[in-house]
């Protein structure tokens, strides 16, 4: 089964990547990575100035299912990389020189200057990295300095941005988009003006993850403060979903998509491609579960290609888009279908009749089993 997948002229063995953050903390654990068969890496973000990034204690904050405790849903207040520019390019040159067919991908933020961009551009370049995605969307802590996601949400900014990259820039640009906007097509359309080849989608979730009831501290809790922090895992992934099948609608056909958010299994990651991802991201999956879970997510991918009978990862992408419609024409259709049928039953008899429950079982559609 022919897992790998080339794009925008760089072929990834396989389509699963590390998303930028701890799993791609420092070369060791991207090295880890490719080992245990990951296709390729985003490291985590990096910065010319490494001084400025100052981390707290605790970053993080965990929703459990109420039924069995799985964790489905985290907050972090991390920021980018504290880890000075200098190590970094050490990191990335011996990764591309130890690693030369796995993908490794730097992801850079900067400033709202264009000199800090260009000469971020240019040293990391200088590493041998195969591509750069460029952090428009991290959405605390680096907005205080105008950064991340300050800048995602502004298509000008984006396309500005991205502009200056490009210009220096001889590898694929891609740009990472923050969900935290009404209409994501704006900053990603805007991107690819200025030259991007790929737009990855989502970074997290503007949250506040809970209230601590005995001290009405809300979480995560830092000398009894926090700040709202950004939202991922398993719960954000019907939004992302969402957000790519809109990227994948309306972007040039030359431009890819890396989806990420709330994948770790391969059930997840198919559905991203379905929707237009050619690659997809993983972060909190691997923090949560491990870089193992790359076994499973190969595995799975071979055997739906298998069970559907697609020959190469490529056939995958995109396939479920043609089926997003308007709500006119589901009712259109959905008449059309009902005069087939004998016998419709009045709807407020119907309701009477039932629960709310039962009535919300009726019309609802569920997303099959894992292992369906
Ligand atoms: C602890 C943590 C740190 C992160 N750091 C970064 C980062 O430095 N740069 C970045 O682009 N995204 C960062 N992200 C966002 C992830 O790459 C990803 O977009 C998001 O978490 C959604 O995917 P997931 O549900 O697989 O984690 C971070 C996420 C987490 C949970």
């Amino acid at each position: 089964m022919e897992l790998s997948i080339t794009v925008n002229g760089i072929k990834f063995p396989n389509p699963f990547l590390l998303g930028s953050g701890p799993p791609g903390t420092n070369a060791r654990v991207i090295a880890k990575s490719f080992e245990a068969g990951w296709g390729g890496a985003v490291a985590k973000t990096v910065s010319l100035e490494s001084a400025k990034v100052v981390n707290v204690v605790p970053r993080y904050g965990r929703l459990r299912s109420r039924d069995t405790g799985e964790v489905i849903g985290f907050e972090n207040i991390e920021l980018i990389s504290d880890r000075p520019i200098d190590v970094w390019l050490d990191e990335f040159r011996q990764l591309k020189k130890e690693y030369p067919q796995h993908i490794l991908i730097a992801s850079i933020m900067e400033e709202y200057e264009k000199s800090r961009w260009q000469e971020l551009t240019r040293v990391v370049q200088d590493t041998g990295v195969d591509a750069f995605e460029l952090n428009f969307s991290c959405p605390h802590g680096m907005t205080e300095r105008r950064m991340g996601s300050e800048m995602g949400e502004h298509p000008d900014l984006t396309e500005e941005v991205t502009a200056w990259v490009t210009e220096v820039s001889k590898i694929p640009v891609w740009a990472k988009m923050t969900p935290n906007i009404t209409n994501i097509k704006e900053p990603s359309l805007a991107s690819v003006r200025g030259g991007a080849s790929g737009i990855s989608a989502i970074n997290t979730i503007l949250s506040v993850i809970g209230v601590d009831l005995n001290t009405l501290r809300p979480l995560p809790t830092v000398e009894g403060y926090t700040v709202p922090g950004g939202y991922s895992s398993q719960a954000v992934r019907p939004i992302a979903l969402r957000m790519v099948s809109q990227l994948a609608l309306a972007l040039p056909p030359q431009v890819s998509i890396s989806g990420i958010g709330g994948i770790e299994r391969s059930h997840d990651a198919i559905e991203f491609m379905l929707l237009g991802a050619s690659t997809v991201q993983l972060c909190t999956g691997v923090m949560l579960h491990g870089v193992k879970i790359i076994d499973e997510l190969k595995e799975g991918l071979a055997r739906f290609m298998s069970d559907k009978g697609f020959e190469t990862a490529q056939e995958i992408v995109g396939k479920s888009i043609p089926f997003f419609s308007t709500h006119m024409d589901l009712v259109q259709k959905m008449k059309e279908a009902k005069r087939i049928r004998a016998g419709e039953s009045s709807r407020d008899n119907d309701w009477a009749e039932k629960s709310i429950t039962e009535k919300t079982e009726e019309l609802t559609s569920e997303r099959t089993a894992e292992n369906a």
